[in-house]
């Protein structure tokens, strides 16, 4: 039976860590400062949104979320996000994803400043990552690193496979892993015979968004399985792992709730205090 990692035990961990670096910080006068820009009104963005909010309530953050209407312009969305840009009270800047697909996301992201985009996306902290440079990390990738080293779990020379190619996730998963010398593959829809590259997987990242997907015959026995997966089925949420039957064969894995997502919160709530430490220096 596979051990547990357990993102809630480790995100309540350094949720209390990160109480006290704030406490910290507003002691030299500095409070750490999270704007959350949402436009629209995506249901699952609605609930993501509330529970960033609610985490840096918790830690002692000052945060603001600005609302805009799913028609507002790119105009308007650049403007904001300069404002933001100049805000002393402001560290680190989200703007909520997916956005309407009137707006372009590439462009908005590379309005933020590199050393406010605790998201990691600005095409700079991506750069950095690529060349294995210090710079902003995006959260869910580095929340299963953590998880990974917290766990004692050796890395390098493993075969690391990662299903999904996303920005968010995948790609930057597969940059973090390579720097810390896995070999790496990345699979995705158009991948042929998917099951005989996760089947050699010692580390496996599941990031596609379908419920259930990796099923205990595509695991290699006593392997490490990441679960990044949040789909909503029968008003129940579950992970793209098939988790009943594989946690029978793997070594470790991560459960859906519980898992990589409080790991991602955990991340961004680390990501903006390190922004605000750099910008304060
Ligand atoms: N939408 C889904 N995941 C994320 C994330 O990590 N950051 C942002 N900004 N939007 C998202």
């Amino acid at each position: 039976m596979a051990e547990l990692l357990s993102g809630k035990i480790l995100s309540e961990q350094l949720t209390l860590k990160q109480k006290e670096k704030v406490a910290e910080l507003k002691e030299k006068g500095i409070v750490p400062g999270l704007a959350v820009v949402f436009v629209g009104e995506d249901p699952a963005s609605q609930i993501y949104v509330r529970n960033k909010g609610i985490a840096c309530e918790t830690i002692g953050i000052y945060s603001r979320t600005i609302r805009l209407d799913a028609d507002c312009t790119q105009e308007k969305l650049t403007e904001t996000i300069e404002d933001l840009n100049k805000d002393k009270q402001i560290h680190g800047i989200l703007v909520q994803l997916p956005l309407p697909k009137h707006l372009d996301e590439q462009k908005t992201l590379a309005t933020i400043l590199p050393q406010k985009d605790v998201d990691g996306f600005h095409l700079i902290n991506a750069g950095k990552l690529f060349t294995n440079q210090k710079g902003i990390v995006p959260c869910t990738p580095k929340g299963i690193l953590f998880m990974l080293k917290d766990a004692g779990i050796d890395l390098a020379g493993k075969e690391a496979v990662i299903i999904g190619r996303s920005n968010i996730v995948g790609k930057p998963a597969a940059m973090l892993l390579l720097n810390e010398n896995c070999t790496v593959t990345i699979c995705h829809s158009k991948t042929k015979d998917l099951k005989e590259h996760t089947k050699r997987a010692d580390i496996l990242v599941a990031a596609i968004g379908k419920a259930k997907f990796v099923t205990a015959d595509m695991v290699k026995p006593g392997s490490v399985v990441i679960d990044v997966g949040i789909n909503r089925v029968d008003g129940k949420v579950v992970g793209d792992v098939d988790f009943e039957a594989v946690e029978k064969i793997a070594s470790y894995i991560t459960p859906v709730p519980g898992g990589v997502g409080k790991m991602t919160i955990s991340m961004l709530m680390e990501n903006t205090l390190e922004a605000a430490c750099a910008q304060a220096l």
